[in-house]
């Protein structure tokens, strides 16, 4: 695809979408008409995602096959790529001889306003969290932007001492104030633009979008606390 760049060799970031890349006009996809207005591109289809999610489904069985895991879902934004990769893990232990044994929790993490994130992070359900003490678990996370939260949430995580925590982001972004956090397995590294859409939301929005989309300013406006 034009535009695209992928090192064969640096598989880390996962598919690195450039600066450049424009994203798709609306017109060539569905999506709700409630938000026509608001909205600037497709910038990664669904079925692209879902195809992405498919491969670290495989990746994940490959390293943690025959395992027990509990994977931890991180809310809202992550529910729609926790879900999708879960199906994705059963049906790799439906058709394979190795199996995955998954235990599935949530936990929920808010620190964005508008399209700004606040200092003060909030982590819910974490009290009862000590059911991971001994375990491999498996975070999933739909953004990880400076690498802060994930920082945050990692310190509160460990601190259960689990055997062994591994980290799966959809989407990584590069920002200037960026840690340099990498998730074990990423599927998208995409540039600073606020993304909505598959459960990314804007003040609890388009959670209702198939696609990941660029929101536009006019959705900004309408949308703003
Ligand atoms: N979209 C939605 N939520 C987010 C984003 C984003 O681009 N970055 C951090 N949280
Ligand atoms: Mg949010």
């Amino acid at each position: 695809m034009a535009g695209w760049e992928r090192k064969q060799t640096d598989t880390d970031k996962g598919i690195v979408i450039p600066d450049n890349w424009p994203g798709y006009p609306l017109d060539l996809f569905t999506f709700p008409e409630h938000y026509s207005e608001d909205l600037d591109c497709v910038y990664i289809p669904h079925g692209v995602i879902m195809d992405r999610t498919e491969r670290l489904a495989r990746n994940i069985m490959e390293d943690l096959g025959d395992h027990d895991i509990v994977v931890l879902c991180v809310l809202k934004g992550g529910y729609q790529f926790c879900a999708d990769l879960v199906d994705c893990i059963k049906v790799l232990c439906r058709n394979s001889n190795k199996t995955l044994p998954m235990r599935v929790d949530f936990i929920r993490l808010k620190s964005y306003l508008n399209d700004q994130s606040t200092p003060d992070l909030h982590i819910e359900g974490a009290e009862n969290l000590s059911g991971l003490s001994g375990k491999n678990v498996l975070i999933v996370e739909a953004i990880v932007d400076t690498g802060k939260t994930m920082k945050t949430l990692l310190d509160h995580v460990e601190a259960f001492r689990p055997k062994m925590i591994k980290v799966a982001g959809l989407l990584v972004k590069r920002v200037p104030s960026g840690t340099g956090y990498l998730p074990d397995y990423v599927g998208f590294e995409i540039s600073n633009r606020f993304v909505v859409g598959y459960a990314l939301d804007y003040n609890e929005y388009f959670r209702d979008l198939n696609h990941i989309c660029v929101i536009s300013d006019r959705g900004k406006q309408k949308y703003k606390i």
